[in-house]
């Protein structure tokens, strides 16, 4: 039998970061998803059981509920309303949504690299051709605008940009930011901003492009803000006219988000949780200082302690070589030590000297995780 399939997943795979976690056991010690191991907020648990009885569980519309849809707008900006606001399965689909509505064939996407390697696989399913701006290493990861301007063509049609950052923890002054959406202006781009991790921050406030830049799509999700990733609940806020092409895709790829996360999401921004995520903010905070601890002990591997996400990313440029990657690294250490880190390649080309290690885990894993990693790169 011959089995016929479009060309337009041709060469593209499930992310690394998929294909490395895909290869643990439920006894590996995984230092690789960007997932908190927090349950849901109990008080939200509370509201969606005692909700769901008399909830109406029908289709919604297609972006979403108004009453969701109005309180994510009153949170995202003075002058929003509803019409600037459509509801997703999670940021992933409101990251592919949002590129399938803007990229024509041919068009060019700044995307970060280091960088979340699904911007790249998702600008070439919509048909574009993604362009990697380097985050320098010896500049701490900083967003350089003179960068992306060296990168633009006439084709360029959107810059994506994810601040707090993954894989790299960095956060973006308002100085970078404004020189970004300077450039943006002049040269009438679209900005993509990522901001899933924006709650996820350790030391003063992130501040979001949309701030500086009124062409802005803000993508942000429940998945890390309230420890919710399998709820699947995201969304964008953009120009009405983006919005309604957007709640068109929504019909046509999924008709609504699930109602119930729908519902749960309004008590979780309305503050249902709040308390409970200042207590787990809190807690990261510890965890983030004990992986710092651990692994400056453990390894002696530079990295920077990030100010925001739950990423420590570490330099191993100096146990590779052409013939061991930061692949081969990761897969020898689940191998031999049973412990799941990310590769840099993962990340993007320039990322390639560095593994990526995620302190989201419980603290005893965090410890003894690093703790396999000391050990195995003392013996490598
Ligand atoms: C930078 C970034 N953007 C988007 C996502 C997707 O998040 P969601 O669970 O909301 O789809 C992730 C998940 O790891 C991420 O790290």
């Amino acid at each position: 039998m011959t089995l016929f399939t479009s060309d337009r997943l041709r060469g593209i795979e499930k992310t690394l970061i998929r294909q490395v976690n895909d290869r643990a056991n439920a006894s590996s010690i995984n230092l690789g998803l960007g997932e908190l191991d927090f349950p849901t907020p109990a008080a939200i648990l509370e509201g969606v059981a005692t909700g769901v009885r008399s909830w109406p569980m029908g289709y919604t519309a297609n972006a979403g509920l108004p009453e969701l849809r109005d309180l994510i707008a009153r949170r995202s900006g003075p002058g929003l309303t509803a019409d600037n606001v459509c509801v997703t399965i999670g940021a992933e689909e409101a990251i592919f949504a949002v590129l399938m509505v803007l990229v024509n064939a041919g068009d060019e996407v700044l995307v970060p690299d280091p960088g979340f390697p699904a911007y790249e696989s998702i600008v070439r399913m919509a048909g574009g051709t993604p362009v990697a701006y380097i985050l320098p290493p010896d500049r701490g990861f900083t967003l350089d605008a003179s960068e992306l301007e060296r990168r633009l063509t006439p084709r360029t049609r959107a810059v994506i940009i994810n601040s707090p950052h993954n894989p790299t923890g960095a956060v973006y002054t308002g100085e970078e930011l404004r020189h970004v959406a300077a450039l943006c202006r002049k040269h009438n781009l679209t900005a993509l901003s990522d901001e899933v991790y924006r709650a996820v921050i350790f030391e003063g406030r992130a501040e979001s492009l949309s701030e500086h830049y009124e062409r802005t799509v803000v993508v942000d999700s429940l998945s890390k803000t309230y420890a919710m990733t399998g709820w699947r609940l995201g969304w964008c806020v953009a120009h009405p006219e983006l919005i309604r092409l957007l709640g068109t895709f929504n019909q046509l790829a999924i008709s609504c988000p699930p109602a119930v996360c729908q519902r749960a999401a309004i008590l979780a921004l309305e503050g249902a949780a709040d308390e409970e995520m200042s207590r787990n903010m809190g807690e990261l905070k510890r965890r983030r200082d004990l992986a710092a601890r651990c692994l400056k002990e453990s390894t002696g591997l530079a990295f920077r302690v990030p100010r925001g996400a739950f990423y420590l990313w570490a330099d191993v440029s100096a146990r590779l070589s052409p013939s061991r990657t930061s692949l081969d690294l990761a897969l020898e250490l689940i191998e031999r030590e049973n412990v799941v880190v990310i590769p840099g390649a993962a990340f993007g080309r320039a990322a390639a000297g560095s593994i990526r290690l995620s302190f989201a885990a419980s603290p005893a894993n965090i410890e003894e995780g690093i703790r396999r990693v000391g050990r195995f790169l003392g013996r490598a």
